[in-house]
């Protein structure tokens, strides 16, 4: 599996023979203002929720790749009255694709959509494929659902937010990490805005001490994990 960084909570991943994009926001970042958003392959979309520092750049990618865009219904449903149509609503739970599952689970945030209206549940998505799996936890705060993630089978790796503020800080996310008994963590949602901004050396001393391993990618950086 090749993970890609593309700054903030946006992420790309390479498994089972297909190219899966996460929570597209890079336009308006502009510690991602070296990212072409024109290259950038997909054939699956995934949105976790509806706010735009997730879901800013989907129509630009999306129309350039014919990608599939899976989300909760009402994030799905807004994409589609935008023109967009190529979506897949789902809810909390699991579906079948052609590289395996995606099973949306619980993540205690909040959601809308960039005009207001209603965005469903924020959520996470387990992701399990022939090839490996990976938890990837959304916006949200260390909640005890996590510890079902387990149940759902052996996380080769998670992807959590680590900035704090808005979700998890680190001390959160290796928590986090225990419980969905992954010993690898990709920490996104961090450094793009003041109030997010962490000491990385810290965090990644807060996973050494127990036993895990935080990596954090450089923006544009793709990793084998
Ligand atoms: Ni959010
Ligand atoms: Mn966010």
């Amino acid at each position: 599996m090749k993970l890609t960084y593309y700054g903030h909570a946006c992420f790309g991943v390479e498994i089972a023979g297909k190219k899966l994009l996460f929570d597209p926001f890079i336009s308006g970042n502009d510690s991602a203002k070296d990212i072409e958003i024109g290259s950038i392959e997909a054939d699956y979309i995934l949105l976790s929720h509806g706010h735009g520092d997730h879901i800013a750049d989907v129509f630009s990618i999306a129309d350039s790749t014919d990608a599939l865009v899976i989300g909760i219904l009402e994030v799905t449903g807004w994409v589609e009255k935008q023109g967009y149509k190529n979506c897949i609503g789902m809810n909390l739970g699991e579906m079948s694709t052609d590289f395996g599952t995606v099973r949306m689970v619980p993540a205690s945030h909040t959601s809308s959509m960039p005009d207001g209206s209603y965005g469903g549940n924020p959520a996470g998505f387990v992701i399990k494929t022939d090839e490996g799996n990976f938890y990837y936890s959304g916006d949200t705060c260390l909640t005890m659902d996590m510890q079902l993630i387990p149940r759902y089978g052996k996380m080769d790796f998670a992807v959590m937010p680590i900035g704090g503020h808005f979700t998890m800080n680190p001390s959160d996310a290796v928590i986090a990490a225990e419980f969905a008994q992954c010993d690898r963590v990709v920490g996104v949602h961090y450094n793009t805005w003041p109030p997010i901004a962490i000491d990385t050396a810290e965090a990644q001393k807060i996973f050494k001490d127990a036993g895990r391993e935080l990596l954090l990618p450089a923006i544009g950086e793709t990793i084998d994990l």
